[in-house]
């Protein structure tokens, strides 16, 4: 697969492409097939959903790797957490107390996550022999503060007056956390999954006397357990905005590949992180969705500063609900020779 030797850090014919997020609401296949589940948990836990959803922005652009479509919040679903999406508003979770983070129940969350190894199986049986299949999970920090917080935010005030004031609740959150994650993302190695990644969407949020703890060990840990099972499965780390510790986090985490987000400078991320780690992503997703002309220039710049080095084209996150269709349709023209 094109994709899996980009990871491995070959030179391919040509740059490997896949978007975050690219099942998703910007396809009009992908509105009608959720009318079909009661509310976005349930779609996730019903296999054959699960599987159409993934598959749908494959027949549409051919892109080099599907990925699973779940959500990150299924871990603190599967925990025993009570985690709601609501209509416009995204995730709304109980927060966890000191003592509710005791009554974290790791035993039960694999059986309740058994929907999505079986999604995972099917659509492994339905993908093209050349596409990747990407596994995911959240990683400790971002699942935490979601738990915590009890909704999104970006600046996480109380999570990291929470690691402060609370410290041996907050180790306990991560651990518990990291366990079911290491469990989860086994599993999905089991039933198919060919790659991972893992989502570090608000690494941009932790403060620096708390990177150790919260980001490089968790993650770590997550990485060396993974591979002890599974040493072949190449892991991605997304630690967004985590600006001048990038290279920092790629050595001390041990992942094959890293994806940057748009305020990294690709030259220099290229430089500091050497020729043996693979990169990915960078391509700011408001120019997909806002300004095409721009996109498809940054695109080039990306591929002309990435050329002979080991990357893998995406966006520096999220693709966002907005983008015109025509303007990916676009994009993967340029990425296969045709633009
Ligand atoms: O296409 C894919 O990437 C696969 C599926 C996927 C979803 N969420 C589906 C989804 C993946 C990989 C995720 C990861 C995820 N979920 C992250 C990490 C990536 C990132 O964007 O930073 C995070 C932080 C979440 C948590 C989450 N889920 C939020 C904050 C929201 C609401 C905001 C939003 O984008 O809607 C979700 C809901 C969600 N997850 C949707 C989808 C398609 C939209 C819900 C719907 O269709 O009603």
């Amino acid at each position: 697969m094109l994709f899996l030797d980009s990871l491995a850090g070959k030179s391919t014919a040509r740059m490997p492409v896949w978007l975050m997020r690219q099942a998703g609401r910007y396809l009009p296949e992908y509105r009608a097939l959720r009318t079909k589940a009661k509310n976005f948990l349930s779609f996730c836990y019903t296999p054959d959903l699960a599987i159409e959803a993934t598959l749908q922005p494959i027949r549409r652009f051919w892109f080099d790797a599907a990925i699973l479509f779940s959500d990150i919040l299924v871990i603190p679903d599967a925990l025993g957490v009570n985690v709601r999406f609501v209509e416009n508003e995204g995730p709304v979770l109980e927060p966890v107390s000191a003592d509710a983070i005791k009554g974290l129940s790791p035993a039960r969350a694999l059986s309740h996550l058994a929907p999505v190894f079986a999604a995972v199986r099917g659509i492994r049986a339905a993908l093209p022999g050349e596409t990747a299949l990407i596994g995911f999970a959240g990683a400790p920090w971002t699942v935490a503060t979601y738990m915590i917080e009890g909704r999104g935010g970006t600046d996480h005030e109380k999570s990291r007056a929470f690691a402060a004031a609370q410290p041996e609740a907050f180790a306990q959150l991560l651990a518990v956390i990291e366990a079911a994650t290491i469990d989860y993302l086994i599993a999905q190695i089991d039933a198919g999954v060919n790659v991972l990644q893992l989502f570090d969407s608000w690494a941009s949020s932790v403060p620096q006397a708390l990177r150790r703890q919260a980001v490089f060990e968790p993650t770590a840990r997550i990485v060396a357990a993974v591979k002890a099972k599974a040493p072949n499965i190449p892991i991605i780390g997304f630690p967004r905005g985590i600006g001048l510790d990038l290279a920092r986090y790629v050595a001390a985490t041990g992942v094959d590949a890293v994806s940057l987000d748009q305020s990294v400078d690709i030259f220099t991320a290229r430089k500091v992180l050497g020729a043996h780690v693979t990169t990915q992503g960078n391509l700011d997703p408001v120019l997909l969705a806002d300004a095409p002309e721009a996109a498809m220039a940054s695109a080039r710049a990306i591929m002309a500063a990435a050329s002979g080095m080991p990357h893998i084209f995406n966006l520096g996150h999220g693709i966002l609900p907005r983008t015109p269709i025509e303007h990916v349709e676009r994009l993967v023209a340029l990425l296969r020779g045709g633009a």
